[in-house]
């Protein structure tokens, strides 16, 4: 037997202005995406916004459903989106932010949703930049999806 450990890198920034412009607009539209969420049940609003390699932002907000499994998180609507719309343009980045009781506020991507985006990695051969924002208006960057979900599902089928 052998204990392996790993490590897993990521960057956090105090603000959205230590960001990159680019990155900074993404997450101001993830910010406005929570506008639109359909949160009837949990309140909660997830929005998410997603930059394509030719530079268009595709965004989307969480949407619920009575019966609680039909409906789906912000991410997987945003990059659900933007496949259908523009499909042979690759997703170079994703930011997610929620919004609670008037304030903005953390929102890390759920199990299913890192499987999805991990989809779009192997589809378009490129790493995908997540950007989180985190309570207190500081955000965390994580580049590439292997980091958000180790030992990915991989298979030559
Ligand atoms: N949700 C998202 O949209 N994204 C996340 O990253 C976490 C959770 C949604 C699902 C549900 O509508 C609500 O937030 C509460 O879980």
């Amino acid at each position: 037997m052998e204990l392996k450990t790993l490590e897993i890198a990521y960057s956090e920034y105090d603000s959205l202005s230590e960001l990159s412009q680019d990155d900074r607009t993404l997450m101001e539209q993830a910010m406005k995406a929570t506008e639109t969420a359909y949160v009837p049940y949990s309140n909660f609003h997830v929005g998410a916004a997603v930059r394509l390699a030719n530079g268009t932002i595709v965004s989307g907000s969480n949407q619920e459903n009575l019966a609680y499994p039909s409906g789906l998180c912000a991410e997987r609507t945003a990059l659900f989106s933007a496949s259908a719309q523009q499909p042979n343009q690759a997703v170079e980045a994703l930011a997610v932010v929620g919004h609670f009781q008037g304030e903005f506020t953390e929102a890390s991507p759920c199990g299913a949703c890192r499987q999805v985006m991990s989809e779009y990695e192997l589809r378009y051969h490129n790493q995908l930049t997540i950007l989180c924002y985190l309570n207190g208006g500081r955000i965390r960057k994580i580049s590439g999806v292997k980091s958000l979900l180790p030992f990915t599902f991989e298979a030559e089928l």
